[in-house]
């Protein structure tokens, strides 16, 4: 598996600086085995800490694959976030703060935040939304993005924000597939300087959403700016956001909410070209981010709290939004791109803000090594105690330059592995218990029963990653998909959860993360699916067939390697590539452009029809070919080997 011989030799050991230690949320090692021997005492314990409008009279329900979790309680998560703070010196305490990529600044305290999601919540009832009805959200990183997530939690309606990065197409298939009916977005978002036409996209997508009534949009751009010129609204479906709140109260009940009423959806990629709806409920995402925010962010009253992800993806959720609100924190939200309008701009907002605490992917570290020690040497980041990483293996090469440069040799670093479908981190150092490896999750969060197996299944020390016993904030399922579900996560190892990542422990339990092991591909910290790409050029009018694979990549981890066999009568003319890359874009969004186009008469496969990826991977790697005996017609790998891969 790439990148384990690296990891076998890294033998470097962190412990927690010593004033860290003593201030932590958690001190106590007792903690792992205390949670070992009770793991649903142990997620009692947090639920506890958070309001409930009725207690569960049993913590977990569990039958493989279905998990119930705080059976017949009820909650709100958005109350907790909310109204929970509002009796206590936390009313005056900002909850965000908001920098847009111009320069503009933003404020909301816990009063403000809460009143503004009143006003959006009785929004959504004025545009009939009831319980359990979807809504889309494609918005830029603004607060009013966070305000439609607390406010549809508020009234029970489900959410399923999509990333601005998507293109229309994409948007039109999460659309559908959820059957939302109401879509919310804005007329633009500020990235490089430019604007990112949101309004345009959503309108496009809308040309064949039958379901959607009404389009909420929200105005960051405005007509007055240069690039801005004011967005086309269609009458009857069209509304703008501050018109709509402008005319409701700012109170608006909390509903009491059945611990497992869906709380979101989140569309992931997976193994095949449809994306999946990834089911979140109530009770269970709101105690399990509550708890790994507090005890791995370490979270302090006074703390100023920045991760750096988008809220169209997990991260987002679990730790821009929930976690941090529910812990009554302040919470940095930044709407633009870290090199505008130069490269230093993220330790420039960590010096102006004080942040103390910063979460971000390997690949912006990877990136800010590589433009080097000057951008942040400019700027005081003393302010830093904590630092995070997410998304994608670590390298110790850059998680020793984080630990030096940003973090200046004091703060300890999470590492923090987790998925779109666990809700919530699962593999995290706690920083103040625990010694630190580079390029190591290090252990399982307590309560988390997580182990290595080998192909049979069997208790490993490299193999695949599973998780053995249910966690509160996993998933519920996959929308409309039960089947998908159970096999997909239930039954490559029976029994238990299967994450599609591979992984090795070492002598001391500490787990090492070692990349998918799957059809998904991790590029820049965005989670693809090698079939989605696949689908997308086969979509194509000149091509016949294609196969996506990934390419080890120093900064981003994998680049997109596209082999694509054309159409009989198709000549590969000069243009052809930058066509079916476009294609891709305009499919999916350009997070999925390739980064190569590699023509071929012939895609190498099996005598059953499967394509052989390990030889295309190694072709793309200019690696000698490993065994091709299982191959149907040899000829095909040696012309392409010819063409494109003789080792160098
Ligand atoms: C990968 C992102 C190594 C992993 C929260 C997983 C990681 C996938 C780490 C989920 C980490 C995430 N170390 N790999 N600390 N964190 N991954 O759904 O392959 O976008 O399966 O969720 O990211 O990606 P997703």
């Amino acid at each position: 598996m790439k990148g384990m011989d690296i990891l076998l030799k890294e033998d470097r050991v962190f412990p927690p600086p010593e004033p860290f230690r003593r201030a932590a949320n958690i001190q106590d090692p007792g903690i792992y085995e205390a949670a070992a021997r009770d793991r649903l005492a142990f997620w009692e314990s947090f639920a506890r800490q958070l309001h409930w409008f009725r207690p569960w009279s049993q913590v977990l329900d569990w039958k493989v694959p279905d998990a119930r979790w705080f059976v017949g309680g009820e909650t709100n998560l958005s109350f907790n976030c909310l109204d929970r703070h509002l009796g206590s010196a936390r009313r005056t305490k900002a909850a965000i703060l908001w920098e847009g990529e111009p320069g503009e600044e933003r404020t909301l305290t816990y009063t403000q935040l809460h009143r503004e999601v009143c006003r959006f919540a009785n929004g959504l009832k004025e545009l009939g939304l009831r319980k359990g009805d979807r809504v889309t959200l494609y918005m830029p990183m603004v607060p009013e993005l966070a305000i439609a997530m607390l406010a549809c939690a508020r009234i029970g309606a489900v959410h399923s924000v999509v990333f601005g990065g998507f293109s229309a197409e994409a948007l039109r298939d999460r659309i559908n597939d959820s059957q939302s009916k109401l879509l919310v977005t804005a007329d633009g978002s500020w990235r490089r300087g430019t604007v990112v036409p949101l309004k345009k996209s959503a309108d496009e997508a809308l040309e064949g959403t039958p379901g959607v009534e009404k389009v909420v949009v929200f105005r960051r751009i405005g007509p007055s700016t240069s690039s801005g010129q004011g967005v086309p609204m269609k009458p009857g479906r069209d509304l703008w956001w501050h018109d709509l709140v402008a005319r409701q109260s700012d109170r608006c009940e909390a509903e009491p909410l059945d611990s497992e009423t869906m709380l979101y959806l989140l569309y992931t990629s997976g193994t095949t070209g449809k994306p999946k709806g990834i089911v979140h409920t109530t009770g269970g995402t709101m105690t399990g981010c509550y708890a790994t925010t507090k005890w791995i962010f370490d979270i302090k009253e006074e703390d100023i709290y920045w991760c750096t992800a988008d809220i169209g993806w997990v991260t987002g959720h679990s730790y821009v939004v929930y976690g941090p609100l529910l812990n009554g924190a302040t919470v940095l939200m930044y709407e633009g791109a870290p090199d505008h309008p130069a490269k230093d701009r993220f330790w420039e907002i960590i010096e102006k803000y004080r942040v103390n605490i910063f979460y971000t992917a390997p690949t912006a570290i990877r990136t800010f090594m590589k433009w080097g020690d000057d951008h942040p040497g400019k700027h005081d980041l003393s302010s830093l105690r904590l630092l995070g990483s997410v998304g994608e293996p670590i390298n110790p090469e850059a998680w020793i330059w984080y630990h030096r440069v940003i973090g200046g040799a004091r703060c300890p670093v999470v590492d923090t592995w987790w998925q779109t479908e666990t809700g919530h981190i699962m593999i995290s150092p706690l920083p103040g218990l625990t010694d630190l490896k580079p390029g190591s999750a290090t252990r399982a969060f307590p309560g988390i029963e997580a182990d290595v197996v080998d192909d049979q299944g069997k208790s490993a020390e490299a193999g695949y990653l599973v998780i053995r016993s249910p966690w509160p904030g996993m998933m519920r399922g996959i929308y409309g998909d039960p089947e998908r579900y159970k096999k997909q996560y239930w039954e490559r190892f029976p029994g238990l959860y299967f994450a599609g990542d591979g992984c090795r422990k070492d002598a001391q339990g500490y787990f090492w993360l070692l990349g998918r092991v799957d059809d998904v591909l991790k590029v820049s910290g965005h989670r693809l699916s090698t079939m989605e790409i696949e689908s997308a050029l086969v979509d194509h009018p000149s091509v016949a067939e294609s196969a996506v694979i990934g390419k080890p990549h120093d900064i981003k981890e994998n680049s997109i390697v596209a082999f694509v066999t054309l159409k009989g009568s198709v000549q590969a003319a000069a243009g052809l590539p930058d066509e079916l890359k476009a294609h891709v874009v305009k499919k999916i969004g350009s997070l999925a452009r390739p980064d190569e186009i590699i023509f071929t008469a012939e895609l190498p496969k099996t005598r059953s029809g499967k394509i052989m990826r390990r030889l295309l991977r190694d072709i793309a790697e200019g690696k000698a070919l490993g065994d091709t005996t299982t191959l149907a017609d040899a000829s095909v790998v040696q012309a392409l080997k010819e063409k494109y891969g003789e080792p160098e």
